[in-house]
């Protein structure tokens, strides 16, 4: 109702205005800074009125305190929005929160694979699926805007959020990100089931140089167009209702004083009508940290005049006064603040939240249901990537006895990551039963007869325990697992200097290798830490990255065969500290050097993944040679399990460009379909390219495909094929 939208903007006052543009962290409106899982969340009578009467606050994000039952979550909204309604014009308050896998902040809820681990899976309905029940379970609690998915590249594999983000590769993280916001918003964002998503950080996070959270990037604009921006661009075009910006700074300007990418880009050239949301304090740190500006006030300047609508403050009112100030001095036109504070209307109005803020609980009877969580175990199964299998080490037998090592083994914290119930998701291991959501070590020991598991963890992340223990334990047991890896950290939390897996758990690697028993290396972590000094001894290898709560499980279910592993990489796993390469790389990153071999030379490839089975593909062929700008290309091909069991594999098409006038990229992926085949099973996969497909963006921003030769590739079958305009 665009007149109730008007009408209000017709009568509320310039603080109230920018109280809209104001969003606070809860533990700005709580007793005490309930931080810590102990402290428990109440919220201070006094200083709730001082935001939501006196300052008007248009909303509200949590950050950092634990985890609520649905109950207390609607206790608290209930509360927020009963303020809400004694103000002038009675504005609900718009909430916001990171259910970033699942409705991880709310107890009792179905807690899914990490978007890493999701990428995974090749799959966008998973993706989509899982997003739907995330959207029902944070709206159960009475929350209506979730900040995700991630549309980031994960172009460095050091960076501490590289798992938040669907991988390196701008087709995939396009696809599913694209499922991820339709399972989120859907066509109607007030329908109870469904909530405003916020694809972030927008644009050309998860490249810093240094590979630390929130450190500078260098990114030429052809660059941060050809791969930064399509996958928001695709959101955005299907309607993402918010977006949120990055924190960094590119090429010299911090992204929250960027009019050029905010404004002339976002709203000019995308169209983007929805809210814009900043990230966490950054407009303050415009002035104390990135230096661009010499007072919050001028800051505050810098990042409204950019294009922001609403500002994370998060914990006082320093927005609001300092926005109040320049409006009433001239420096800012009233007329850009209702603009606006429109969108943060409408999207309240889009949401519903103006008739009934939250919904009846009834409405809900799938939270945290056995549907529900079998959702997220078939995920955790089909992210699961197998990286290596010689000598049929994998699957195990339950006739064997069975080393289970590492300090990945027995906690969730490395089956979940961060974002799980708190913000480190730091405190997961003292809040959930280990048998309900079983660790790698409890669901390895349940298919198990008893006494056949032996445990010995030898080494924590960073620091040794007793190797010698679990060495002696070895000799006992015809195969050891060992879980190797990260637990749970986000953001700034997680910068490491060195990404090869701290020098504790190499001594374990190490010194079980050194047993001579079969070993399988299983790799919990949230980025592809270096495992390049032992995995050539290592006959088995799987990675499963975070893949969430039921984890253990589909862990287990892969180790002995009960589940067919078929995930697929989305991220190239790096050999060398040197090497940190993506696979759609220039050709000058992978020519033999003369003396010094090869410099592209990773662990693993993105995209590679193996089965139980084996597949082969024939009989690669084109419907022409010649594409132009009015045909299509039809690319096909044969792909056959060859192999004695069931099982899925992704086909993936990647085409390269012989010459162009940018440096082209060896590869590019330009589509993927995944297949389920029975053994002895052939199915016919296509892929339709068109000229626009292959095009890239040249050095003044346009987006261009020059005439010339290429090579399509599928399975080890390539074809090549011209284009002329
Ligand atoms: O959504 C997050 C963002 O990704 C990192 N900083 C805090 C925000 C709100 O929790």
């Amino acid at each position: 109702m665009a007149n109730r939208i008007q009408d209000l903007l017709t009568r509320m006052s310039l603080r109230e205005k920018i109280g809209q543009m104001t969003q606070l962290a809860i533990d700005a409106i709580a007793v005490g800074r309930p931080y810590r899982l102990e402290d428990p969340l109440e919220l201070d009578p006094h200083k709730l009125q001082e935001a939501i009467v006196t300052y008007g606050v248009g909303s509200i994000l949590n950050v950092g305190t634990q985890a609520h039952s649905v109950e207390r979550w609607r206790g608290i909204l209930a509360v927020i929005q009963k303020a809400a309604g004694q103000t002038r014009h009675r504005i609900p308050v718009l909430y916001g929160i990171d259910s970033v896998h699942g409705a991880n902040y709310v107890a009792g809820s179905t807690v899914f694979p990490q978007q890493l681990a999701l990428a995974s899976t090749w799959n966008p309905e998973r993706v989509n699926q899982l997003a739907q029940i995330a959207a029902y379970e944070t709206r159960a609690a009475g929350i209506p805007w979730n900040f995700s998915p991630v549309l980031n590249l994960g172009r460095h594999p050091a960076w501490p959020r590289l798992w938040e983000t669907f991988g390196e590769d701008v087709h995939l993280v396009g696809e599913l990100g694209l499922a991820m916001k339709r399972g989120y918003e859907g066509d109607d964002i007030s329908h109870p089931y469904r909530l405003a998503s916020c694809p972030k950080h927008f644009l050309g996070g998860g490249w810093p140089l240094t590979g630390q959270d929130r450190t500078p990037s260098w990114i030429p604009d052809s660059q941060l167009r050809e791969y930064f921006l399509p996958a928001f661009a695709r959101a955005i075009a299907d309607g993402a209702s918010t977006i949120m910006v990055n924190s960094g700074e590119i090429n010299g300007i911090p992204v929250h004083a960027n009019r050029e990418i905010l404004t002339t880009l976002l709203r000019e050239e995308l169209g983007f009508e929805g809210l814009v949301v900043t990230d966490w304090e950054d407009i303050r740190y415009l002035h104390t940290r990135h230096r661009i500006a010499a007072s919050h006030k001028e800051a505050v300047r810098m990042a409204v005049e950019a294009g922001i609508d609403m500002s994370m403050v998060p914990l006082d009112f320093s927005f609001s006064d300092c926005l109040l100030e320049l409006v009433e001095e001239g420096t800012i036109p009233e007329a850009r603040i209702d603009v606006s504070v429109r969108r943060i209307l409408q999207l309240k109005e889009s949401l519903g939240l103006f008739d009934q803020a939250v919904y009846p609980l009834e409405e809900y009877p799938d939270f945290g249901s056995a549907a529900h969580r079998n959702a997220s175990l078939e995920a955790a199964r089909e992210s699961i990537v197998l990286l290596k299998n010689e000598q049929s080490v994998l699957p195990l037998r339950k006739d064997q006895k069975i080393l289970v090592a590492g300090p990945a083994a027995h906690t969730l914290r490395s089956l979940n990551g961060g974002w799980t119930y708190t913000w480190q998701g730091d405190q997961i291991d003292e809040l959930l039963d280990k048998k309900e959501y079983p660790t790698v070590l409890n669901a390895v020991a349940g298919r198990m007869p008893e006494g056949q598991v032996y445990y010995a963890p030898g080494v924590d992340f960073e620091e040794r325990i007793d190797i010698p223990y679990a060495v002696r334990a070895a000799a006992e047991v015809d195969v050891i697992l060992l879980c190797l890896g990260e637990a749970s950290y986000t953001e700034f939390f997680g910068s490491i200097d060195d990404l090869y897996l701290p020098d504790a758990q190499h001594a374990l690697a190490y010194a079980l290798l050194n047993t001579g028993k079969p070993l399988v290396l299983l790799l919990l972590e949230g980025r592809p830490r270096l495992i390049s000094k032992f995995a050539d001894q290592v006959p088995a290898i799987l990675a499963a990255f975070y893949p969430g709560n039921e984890g253990g499980r589909a862990i287990a279910d892969v180790l002995f065969g009960d589940y067919n592993p078929g995930g697929k990489l989305p991220i190239t796993y790096p050999r060398y500290p040197n090497g940190l390469i993506p696979y759609d790389h220039k050709a000058t990153e992978s020519m033999p050097l003369q003396e010094s071999g090869v410099r592209y030379n990773p662990q693993f490839e993105f995209g590679h993944g193996l089965s139980y089975t084996t597949f082969a593909y024939h009989n690669l062929s084109l419907n022409t040679p010649e594409l132009t700008a009015h045909n299509l290309l039809v690319i096909s091909v044969e792909v056959q399990n060859t192999g004695d069991r069931a099982g899925h594999e992704t086909v993936q098409l990647y085409v390269s460009d012989h010459y162009a006038s940018l440096t082209p990229p060896v590869r590019r992926l330009r589509g993927f379909k995944k297949v389920f085949l029975e053994p002895g099973a052939l199915t016919r996969v296509e892929f339709a390219i068109r000229a626009r497909d292959l095009a890239f963006v040249d050095q003044n921003g346009e987006w261009i495909t020059e005439a010339g030769s290429f090579t399509a590739g599928i399975g080890g079958l390539t074809v090549d094929f011209n284009y002329s305009a």
